[in-house]
């Protein structure tokens, strides 16, 4: 679903506030991150002016074309002037932050009083799983949302296969769950694409999207075929609890701690899969598979 420049809206005016808006021009909450670059990247890519935020603008590092703006979602600092100009708002909140909810609050409180027309909330699929305390917060904020801009679109997409790129690429993927547990991983591009169709208002106004991955796969389903498509040997393989704690999950403490390893049982218990047919329709075309992401690399 690229975006056509026929699709955005006409040069509006002013704002709530009477301050002149540009046409085009969208905001990306947390653009220096894993999930903002990509959204930036395809918004800049379809042609909109694009504003980032981060905490330290002086050190930004995201797309280029990207005009840095310093905002904090958790003290609300420079959010309302950062939003002042934009159409649109992609609404990112670091993952497993304890604060969400609140964040999800304000930044929504901003742009309305920065006169922005339309906020899209980056959620997670399955937000009601109670097994998950971060997928509950996600829920808690949707309401929360939904309170202040009832019109908020709302998408939800399913684990990234981005998250285990970087190992497959390297040839070792290891988990702290079993690696017979199915996913849905699901294509930040792909992803990407739906959050701008979001921004430039191609989505229905108050609607909720699942955004799933084409295929159900193990991680030793996602190791035999980068196996197969890079052309060199990529294992798969469970680690402990105690072995993810004092290696990948070292730094990682407090609520994001205890929220991880509730994610890492869930996995175990069930994996994490959703429907592809709503990413579907709205790319209009099948999503992105893992093998195609793959292939990407190798070309
Ligand atoms: N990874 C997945 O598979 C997946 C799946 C579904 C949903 N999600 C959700 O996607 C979201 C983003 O995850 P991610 O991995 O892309 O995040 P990330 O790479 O860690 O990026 C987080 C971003 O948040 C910004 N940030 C941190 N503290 C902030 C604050 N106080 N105020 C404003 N911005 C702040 C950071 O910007 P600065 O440091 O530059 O300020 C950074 O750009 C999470 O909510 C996660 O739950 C992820």
């Amino acid at each position: 679903m690229p975006v056509s420049p026929a699709a955005r809206r006409p040069p509006t005016s002013t704002g709530s506030e009477g301050r002149p808006v540009r046409a085009g021009t969208v905001a990306v909450l947390g653009a220096t991150g894993k999930t903002g670059s990509a959204v930036a990247a395809a918004a800049l890519h379809a042609g909109l002016a694009v504003r980032g935020t981060t905490r330290h603008p002086g050190q930004a590092d995201g797309p280029a074309g990207v005009e840095w703006h310093q905002a904090d979602a958790l003290t609300g600092d420079g959010l309302t002037h950062a939003l002042t100009g934009a159409e649109a708002a992609y609404l990112i909140v670091p993952n497993v932050h304890p604060a969400e909810v609140e964040m999800v609050d304000l930044v929504a409180q901003a742009a309305t009083e920065a006169g922005v027309d339309r906020v899209v909330y980056h959620s997670v699929a399955d937000p009601h799983d109670a097994r998950m305390a971060h997928h509950l917060r996600k829920a808690r904020a949707e309401t929360v949302l939904r309170g202040v801009r009832p019109e908020a679109v709302v998408l939800r997409p399913c684990a990234y296969q981005q998250n285990l790129l970087g190992a497959a690429l390297a040839g070792r993927l290891e988990v702290p769950y079993r690696v017979s547990a199915p996913f849905s991983l699901v294509d930040l591009g792909d992803i990407a694409e739906v959050a701008v169709a979001a921004l430039s208002g191609q989505l229905e106004p108050g609607s909720t999207h699942v955004l799933g991955g084409p295929e159900e796969l193990t991680v030793e389903d996602l190791a035999r075929t980068a196996t197969r498509v890079l052309g060199r040997p990529v294992t798969a393989s469970s680690i402990t609890i105690e072995q993810w704690r004092s290696g990948p999950g070292a730094r990682t403490q407090g609520c994001a701690l205890t929220d991880l390893l509730a994610m890492f049982e869930a996995y175990d218990q069930t994996g994490f899969t959703v429907d592809p047919t709503p990413l579907t329709h709205l790319l209009g075309r099948p999503p992105t598979t893992w093998t195609q992401l793959l292939s990407k690399e190798t070309s």
